[in-house]
């Protein structure tokens, strides 16, 4: 089939080049010249494991373009994967989807699906039927379709061709054809709904793992007061078909460019809709405050931060991934260097990003260099190679064996016998 992508973000560049290994031709659209000129001359804007292999394996089926006509004109579905960042008010900022609806109904030259990928609120694929509607020139029918994506930075390409389901948001049976055509190849469990109930499985998902987190967050803290390990109690939890092991990991609170957004989005839709979504208000406040006790633990571990060398492990909002959006990182550096402290940090994949936020602080090459002369080393992201750090030799390098663990990736056990003074999240460390 032939396809056009609208926008080449995590979301775009991997739906594009995913849905050409399922063996579509697929024109990937982008108004940023740099983004385009990098994929043209064969380089990646983002870090995605696996990407780069699919986009060479598949590029004799992959275009990119400036021009949104290139991703319509011709083409028999048109996804919408612009990014919907989020106002001051928590609403999301929907004017990049408007413009694109418009872009679409100019050059509608036969019939179309326009398949809305991006996280928008219930009734969005309304409004987006009714612009193009308003726009557009000709009688050439169309249908609009909300097919949510539910893949995970650091794992898009996998969470996209074996999703746990494929949810498709429908109001005709032409477009259910030719959206069940399209993903034939993929053999998950397929969802066909209306386009409001896609568009809100989407918000309430991302909602439902957000409170999750902080769910397990909050019961980390209680652990932290009675001497339990969380740890445990998640397992015990997870053990539990109905509740799940999946994130239920506690730690320095969620990031990324997905949860805090949606989570934002959803309280202002069900809001404006006349729900007051407390519930979601208080995972909200409960992530925020985790970012706040894990800063006031350093604090309390090393007294006086002023002139303090503190060393950050990761720096990305999770593993396998460069990106920074909303990472604790930024609240952590961004505290610390209030009170005074000096800043050294590495991160595998994330550190050009980070100096556009912090350039004042020292990024080193590797974990050792962070160790070296440090008072502290704090971790904010589980990448695999901190876990295989050589800890004799971190804790010769440091200042004081002090390690604050914002991700629990070590056994406090071992730390307290290896000499380290070890803090983590709702984990005994005096064991
Ligand atoms: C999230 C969803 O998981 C995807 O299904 C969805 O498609 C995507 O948002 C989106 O809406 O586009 P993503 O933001 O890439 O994906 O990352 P996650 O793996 O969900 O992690 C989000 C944050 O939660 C990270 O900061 C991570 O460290 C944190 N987290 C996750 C925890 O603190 N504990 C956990 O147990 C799991």
């Amino acid at each position: 089939m032939k396809v056009g992508v609208i926008g080449c973000g995590y979301v775009g560049l991997t739906t594009g080049v995913c849905l050409a290994e399922l063996g579509h031709t697929v024109v990937c659209v982008d108004n940023d010249e740099e983004k385009i000129k990098k994929l043209f001359s064969g380089k990646l804007p983002i870090f995605e494991p696996n990407l780069d292999k699919l986009i060479k394996k598949n590029k004799k089926r992959i275009k990119f373009s400036i021009d949104i006509k290139d991703a319509v004109v011709s083409n028999e579905v048109i996804f919408i994967c612009v990014g919907t960042p989020s106002n001051p008010d928590g609403s999301p900022d929907l004017s990049y989807v408007e413009n694109v609806a418009k872009e679409i109904a100019k050059y509608l030259d036969s019939y179309k699906v326009v398949v809305e990928k991006s996280t928008v609120p219930v009734e969005t694929a309304e409004w987006i039927k009714k612009t193009i509607q308003r726009y557009k020139k000709n009688n050439v029918e169309f249908d609009v379709v909300s097919n949510p994506e539910f893949l995970r930075e650091g794992s898009a390409v996998k969470d996209f061709l074996y999703p746990d389901r494929i949810v498709i948001g429908v109001e005709s049976e032409k477009a259910k054809k030719i959206m069940l055509k399209l993903y034939q190849k993929i053999k998950s469990p397929k969802i066909i709904v209306d386009t409001k109930s896609a568009e809100l499985i989407k918000h309430a998902s991302n909602s439902f793992l957000a409170t999750k987190i902080s769910f397990i967050n909050a019961v980390a803290n209680i652990c932290e007061l009675s001497g339990a390990d969380v740890e445990k109690v998640a397992l015990g939890m997870g053990l539990d078909k109905r509740i799940g092991k999946d994130f239920l990991k506690a730690g320095v609170g969620y990031g990324g460019s997905c949860f805090p957004k949606d989570v934002d989005a959803f309280i202002w839709i069900s809001e404006k809709l006349g729900y007051d979504f407390s519930l979601l208000k208080e995972v909200k406040k409960i992530n925020e405050k985790q970012k706040e006790l894990f800063a006031k633990k350093i604090e309390d571990t090393l007294w006086i931060l002023k002139e303090k060398m503190i060393g950050i492990l990761g720096l990305s909002f999770k593993p396998n991934t460069d990106d920074i959006r909303e990472a604790p990182s930024i609240y952590i550096i961004k505290t610390l260097k209030q009170k005074g402290a000096k800043i050294k940090a590495y991160d595998p994949k994330a550190i050009q990003k980070m100096k556009q936020i912090f350039p004042d602080i020292e990024y080193c090459d590797n974990p050792y260099e962070v160790a070296k002369n440090s008072d502290c080393l704090v971790i904010l992201t589980e990448w695999p190679e901190f876990k295989k750090l050589d800890l004799k030799k971190v804790k010769k390098l440091l200042n004081q064996p002090i390690i604050i663990d914002g991700r629990n990736i070590f056994d406090p056990k071992k730390m307290t016998k290896l000499g380290f003074i070890y803090k983590c999240v709702g984990r005994r460390s005096d064991v």
